[in-house]
């Protein structure tokens, strides 16, 4: 697994191309950005995503009866102790013309799942799963043993704390699919939103218990796109609409690509300060490189090709961590949540294409991935305007980064933040984890929480599942991050 820094954009080397969240993201970029300046047409802000005022049903389909059909008895492997709590997965139709539905799993808490939120969590690319990342590397209840079929237990789960439902969106990711395959070359932002809240309005009646609980969405890297996206759709939905309203009360992306003037910048920033570019590939960069409008000269392309070159074959996604090395593969063993296992992505892959595995998940029989080749239509520069939006609506902001993720690092994510200029309403501080030891720093500005996650890289909760959990739990409880 290779992954490349932007640059790799401008060179349109298969490296750059993997499968993966990372390798989706920079694909995107490429195609829309990279390989021309921008022009002024394109620079929508995503404001206009939502129909003005023509409210349309976008219910689908009766429910009756298939919340009991899409319980989970046990997954393939999982532990015979300790899953006392509810699984279920399955399709919620998004477009009974087209034939579009998509793919969940869902989580409830283990005590009192009926006083506990409800969470979203999406993963980004675009165009990967939810259930390969976020479900089994990340902040799922299980984890995949090295034996590929078998899983183990995260004790740092998500659902210690709320009810997680976890979204393969869009159609054409993991089990997500349509019987009208030229709508996988249709999609884009617009089409993600609208179908995931055709979703949620679905799935709710699935599961009407949880119509008027408390509802966060969650999401990384990409889903910096897609989640407030959603948010902004929800909050201007729930305006007109005569069907359930969502009761949203918050939202919180993880190292999340959010703007790509200062995406760009802060990636080469974060490089040079983290010692793996040379001073003069950096003086280069920031002396050539024009990442406001894009126009990349030959001259910048040749110093963004030399920062690949000095990084080197490192994990991009967590600068410090080892990298899958398929030879030396420990043999099948128990997997620990404390160390995360560079080779994670290929047991999660073997598991998810086990027959009895799609039969328990209630999917039907897929060569599964973890992300999907799905055509890319529209995609704005930024969603800072959105992010504005939100925070004047008054819903919960969180924006948290882990800091050794040198794809959507946590350079970036400053330059954003203080292009909107809030006010600090808390100083920069550090928080706490485990008794003593620093879980990362926090600064409250108006409207909006930013805290870093110290030694996590790009999917904050595999590499740092504890500090993941200190801080989701203070987010859905809107409660300070620990000060000791
Ligand atoms: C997204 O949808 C809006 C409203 O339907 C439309 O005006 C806009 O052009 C769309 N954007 C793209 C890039 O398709
Ligand atoms: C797709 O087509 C198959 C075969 O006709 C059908 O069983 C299935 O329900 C369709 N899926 C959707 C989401 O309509
Ligand atoms: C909701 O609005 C739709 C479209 O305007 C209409 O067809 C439907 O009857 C309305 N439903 C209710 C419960 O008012
Ligand atoms: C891009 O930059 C080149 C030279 O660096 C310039 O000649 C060209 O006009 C620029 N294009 C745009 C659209 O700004």
């Amino acid at each position: 697994m290779k992954l490349l820094l932007l640059s790799c954009l401008l060179l349109l080397s298969l490296s750059c191309n993997s499968a993966n969240q990372v390798g989706n993201l920079n694909k995107l970029i490429k195609s829309q950005r990279y390989q021309r300046p921008i022009q002024s047409h394109e620079s929508h802000n995503g404001l206009d995503q939502v129909r003005d005022n023509t409210y349309s049903p976008v219910y689908v389909e009766s429910q009756d009866g298939s919340k009991k059909a899409d319980k989970i008895d046990a997954l393939p492997g999982q532990p015979t102790e300790g899953v006392d709590f509810n699984q279920y997965a399955g399709y919620v139709k998004v477009d009974a013309t087209a034939g579009r539905a998509l793919f969940y799993y869902f989580v409830e808490s283990p005590q009192s799942p009926s006083t506990k939120p409800l969470v979203l969590w999406l993963n980004g690319g675009p165009g990967c799963s939810s259930l390969g990342y976020g479900a089994m590397e990340e902040l799922g209840p299980f984890r995949v043993n090295s034996d590929e079929n078998s899983l183990y237990k995260n004790d740092y789960a998500w659902n210690n704390e709320a009810n997680v439902l976890f979204l393969e969106s869009p159609a054409g990711v993991g089990f997500s699919y349509s019987n009208t395959t030229s709508d996988y070359q249709n999609v884009g932002d617009n089409k993600t939103a609208s179908d995931s809240y055709k979703f949620l309005i679905n799935w709710l009646e699935k599961f009407p218990e949880y119509k008027t609980r408390d509802f966060y969405i969650t999401g990384e890297s990409y889903a910096g796109h897609y989640v407030p996206q959603l948010a902004y759709t929800i909050v201007s939905e729930n305006k007109i609409t005569n069907q359930t309203k969502i009761n949203l009360k918050g939202i919180a992306i993880g190292n999340a690509w959010i703007d790509a003037s200062t995406g760009a910048q802060g990636g080469y920033d974060y490089l040079w300060t983290h010692a793996l570019n040379s001073d003069e590939t950096s003086a280069g960069i920031n002396k050539y490189c024009d990442f406001v409008t894009f126009n990349i000269s030959t001259t910048c392309a040749k110093y963004l090709g030399q920062s690949d070159d000095e990084v080197g074959e490192i994990d991009a996604y967590n600068i410090y961590a080892p990298l899958c090395n398929t030879e030396s593969k420990p043999a099948a063993s128990t997997g620990s949540v404390y160390e995360f296992d560079p080779c994670s992505d290929n047991y999660v892959n073997t598991y998810l294409n086990l027959p009895e595995v799609q039969a328990a998940l209630h999917a039907k029989p897929t060569r599964w991935s973890a992300c999907g080749d799905v055509g890319w239509t529209d995609s704005p520069i930024t969603v800072l305007p959105i992010i504005q939006e939100l925070i004047a609506s008054g819903i919960r902001l969180w924006i948290y980064s882990g800091d050794v993720d040198s794809v959507v690092a946590v350079t970036t994510t400053r330059y954003a933040i203080n292009t909107l200029n809030l006010k600090t309403e808390t100083p920069f501080r550090p928080w706490y984890s485990s008794p003593g030891e620093v879980g990362g720093y926090v600064i409250s500005y108006e409207g909006l929480v930013f805290a870093t996650v110290r030694g996590a890289g790009h999917e904050v909760p595999s590499y740092q599942p504890e500090r993941a959990l200190t801080l989701f739990t203070s987010f859905i409880q809107g409660a300070p991050l620990p000060s000791s």
